[in-house]
């Protein structure tokens, strides 16, 4: 039986990567790709996320294009990191298969309305707009939900955006609130787990090796946003941060992480959208999310090649 999943993303090569590794995965059934603002305006994630399933060679998939704004902020986007496209590296053409007419809150509610209590989990890998849309206008499909598995928020690494919040939950700190205390079971793939795998050139160099049009996308991919993270860390790669929710999904066994209570702060200017992360359990508050905190980087790479290796 395969898993029933919906990738809500904002393309961004990180989420290329991430949705090229689902539909290479016959575990997964990906039953719709709903995009939101984030890492460049919605527009431009609605193109992008079309132009990797048709990349993927899969033009049936369906695309679904959602909020254009967080809940009560002004959008905050990442062009020094992604680019003006968002997507920039590749010269990928731009997207025949059309963009869904429905909005893809109504698509997240009516999936999990028409679907199997349990049976779809959720896949943010941006902003958790459309998530907590979705949850707030349909709370009766909170129980239905399987789980949701998002990459956003740190606790040891504290902040990539600002010094104390990670980009996905500083853009909209109020939905990502509203899905942290939604009692929906939570897996949050953190900057502590995504600043250990790290795009180095040997990993680089596989994905390229495999000599396909998508290993080498992905290689060029990689090497734009490579440039401005080498600059900021200094590491020998550029961190891979949302493959590592698809990668979650498939090999749990790569992962380690404590299931705590997360509260998101939504008050302070100053460490707005900050993952309050009761790493060592000094409070009461009831544990909300397994939040992870170490991987097998050299297992996930693996992965990572092996199924980019088989679009
Ligand atoms: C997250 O922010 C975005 O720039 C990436 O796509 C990833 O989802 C990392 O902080
Ligand atoms: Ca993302």
């Amino acid at each position: 039986m395969t898993r029933q999943i919906i990738i809500d993303t904002d393309p961004g090569q990180d989420d290329a990567v991430a949705i090229l590794l689902a539909l290479a995965s016959p575990e997964l059934t990906v039953l719709g790709i709903t995009c939101v603002a984030g890492n460049v305006p919605l527009a431009l994630t609605s193109r992008n996320a079309r132009m990797i399933c048709e990349l993927a060679g899969r033009p049936d998939m369906r695309v679904f294009a959602g909020c254009d704004r967080p809940l009560g902020r002004d959008l905050v986007t990442a062009e020094h990191v992604h680019g003006q496209s968002g997507l920039d590296g590749p010269v990928l053409p731009d997207p025949v298969m059309p963009l869904q007419a429905q909005h893809a809150v109504d698509f997240i509610i009516d999936t999990l309305r028409s679907q199997p209590a349990g049976s779809v989990t959720l896949c943010p890998l941006g902003p958790l707009t459309n998530i907590a849309m979705a949850l707030e206008k349909a709370p009766d499909i909170i129980p239905r939900i399987r789980e949701i598995v998002l990459m956003g928020g740190a606790y040891f690494e504290v902040g990539n955006i600002t010094p104390t919040a990670e980009f996905n939950i500083y853009v909209d700190p109020q939905a990502a609130r509203i899905v942290f205390r939604a009692g929906v079971p939570l897996v949050v793939v953190p900057l502590d787990v995504t600043h250990k795998v790290l795009v180095t050139k040997e990993r680089n160099d596989a994905f390229r090796a495999l000599g396909t049009r998508v290993g080498e996308a992905v290689a060029q991919m990689t090497e734009f946003f490579e440039r401005f993270d080498l600059a900021k860390y200094g590491s020998p790669g550029a961190p891979l941060h949302d493959p590592c929710v698809t990668a979650y999904l498939l090999r749990p066994d790569l992962f380690t992480g404590r299931h705590i209570n997360v509260e998101i702060e939504v008050q302070s200017e100053l460490t707005m959208g900050m993952t309050v992360a009761d790493w060592w359990r000094v409070t009461s508050r009831v544990p909300n999310a397994l939040f992870l905190r170490d991987v097998d980087a050299d297992g996930l790479f693996a992965l990572f090649t092996e199924r980019l290796g088989r679009l």
